[in-house]
């Protein structure tokens, strides 16, 4: 059977869920918004509509044993027909992995250079990376087509020798590479610093913004609102404890983006350089410091890079799979057949939005202000997956048949735990996305 162990699952939901978000955007995010309090905000975020919205997607999952779309059907109570539009949100996973693996593109780059020479200067440092991503075109999509090859290998050996198996491998890689990176900066006299900037709250640093960046990474960073969760869920044994497995993965998500915060801030602060560089922080700041380092820094600068790449793939190929087994189940199609279709679409757009960025062929194709790139980000992550995620909980809360829900909790957990779980679907989660919603489309500022 196409099926994970309970391990197996876990590593592989844990491996979807630490990517990019927790290596590359929270420390900046969290750099940005000033550090501790933003952390706290964060997670609470995590534990209280994250870790929520995480259990939906797996009850929905594991009851259904199928696609989202037509797990929505299954699970709704009166077994509508019409619930299979929430199957939309697989659409979200393959705009999203074509510039991801466009994102990887460039830190597969990062590898590279690496080994050669690092720059010394930021300004050097933020010339380099702009050249990258508008000038490189070349470059870039043979990185592209690298990774996109790498992601369509991987899924079309399947779910259990597929994708089980490659996060048996890069998730214990990665672990180690971080934990190297961990010692390393244990031995900084910086180390404190970023301990007492991350953990200790300036409340005077919270305000609306920050509130609803922290909620946006809660999603994106456990990889929900995409049907990831689900679809991965629904390859899991039904006797299987999926409270407690989601329980874990919300865990080490959370510890690895904490860790890769005070790795980060341990190295900025131990040159001096500002933690509020925004996204350029991990491609333009870092370097220059591993620059700073001799040898040493160009072993840290490879190790950090690759650990960026594996966090990546193990990320990227759970984007492809909700789509994969919506037409696999839904029109019979074999893995193959739906992985060229899906692998041909990912592909062709992460083309679109390489070039949008380049100032030889798209720089000045901008749609309302937006190029192809940035459309896509804005559309999966402020419309879609908040939109995904609201229908989740509205259809837990108020279309599936409640006895059922409490059965499959309390075989695993206490009535008051799926209590609170339930107020959380029903009530919280929903007005709090209402609100980041909203917000971002920018009508609450
Ligand atoms: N959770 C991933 C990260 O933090 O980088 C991103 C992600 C993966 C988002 C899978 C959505 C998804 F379906
Ligand atoms: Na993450």
């Amino acid at each position: 059977m196409n099926k994970f162990s309970r391990i197996g699952f876990i590593l592989a939901a844990a491996g979807s869920a630490v990517g990019l978000g927790n290596i590359w955007k929270f420390p900046y995010v969290t750099g940005e918004y000033g550090g501790g309090a933003f952390v706290l905000v964060y997670l609470l975020a995590i534990l209280f509509i994250g870790l929520t919205v995480f259990l939906a997607e797996a009850v929905i999952g594991q009851n259904a044993q199928s696609d989202v779309a037509t797990s929505f059907v299954k699970t709704s109570k009166t077994k509508n027909e019409n619930w299979k539009f929430a199957g939309f949100m697989i659409i979200s996973g393959l705009l999203i992995l074509s510039f991801y693996s466009v994102v990887l593109g460039w830190i597969l780059d990062y590898v590279i250079t690496s080994f050669s020479a690092l720059p010394t200067e930021a300004s050097v440092a933020g010339a380099a990376f702009e050249k990258l991503i508008s000038d490189d075109i070349g470059n870039l999509i043979v990185y592209h087509t690298l990774i996109a090859g790498t992601v369509i290998f991987i899924v079309l050996k399947g779910v259990k020798a597929g994708i089980e198996k490659i996060n048996l491998i890069l998730m214990p890689l990665l672990g180690i590479i971080l934990a190297g990176l961990l010692i390393y900066a244990l031995t900084l006299d910086s180390f404190s610093q970023a301990v007492s900037f991350m953990f200790s709250p300036d409340f005077s640093k919270i305000n609306g913004d920050a509130l609803l960046a922290a909620l946006g990474q809660a999603f994106f960073t456990l990889s929900l609102g995409v049907g990831t969760i689900m679809t991965y869920s629904a390859s899991l044994p039904k006797e299987a404890n999926f409270v407690k497995s989601s329980f874990y993965v919300a865990l080490v998500d959370t510890t690895i983006a904490i860790i890769a915060g005070l790795i980060i801030f341990s190295f900025l602060f131990e040159a001096g350089a500002p933690s509020a560089a925004g996204p350029g922080l991990v491609f333009i700041s870092l370097p220059v410091i591993f620059s700073g380092w001799g040898v040493l820094g160009q072993v840290i600068a490879v190790s950090f890079f690759v650990a960026l790449v594996f966090a990546g793939i193990t990320s990227a190929v759970s984007m492809i799979e909700p789509s994969l087994k919506f037409f696999i189940e839904r029109f019979g199609f074999t893995r193959r057949k739906a992985t060229i279709l899906c692998g041909s679409i990912f592909y062709g757009l992460g083309i679109v939005a390489l070039l949008s960025m380049s100032k030889a062929y798209g720089a000045e194709l901008t749609f309302f202000g937006k190029n192809a790139f940035d459309w896509m980000d804005f559309m999966t992550s402020s419309i879609m997956m908040p939109l995904a995620a609201i229908i989740t909980c509205i259809f837990l809360g108020y279309f599936v048949d409640k006895q059922m829900l409490q059965e499959k909790f309390t075989k695993h957990t206490s009535v008051a735990v799926f209590n609170i779980w339930y107020s959380l679907i029903r009530y919280v989660v929903p007005i709090a996305i209402i609100i980041l919603f909203l917000n971002k489309l920018g009508i609450l500022s």
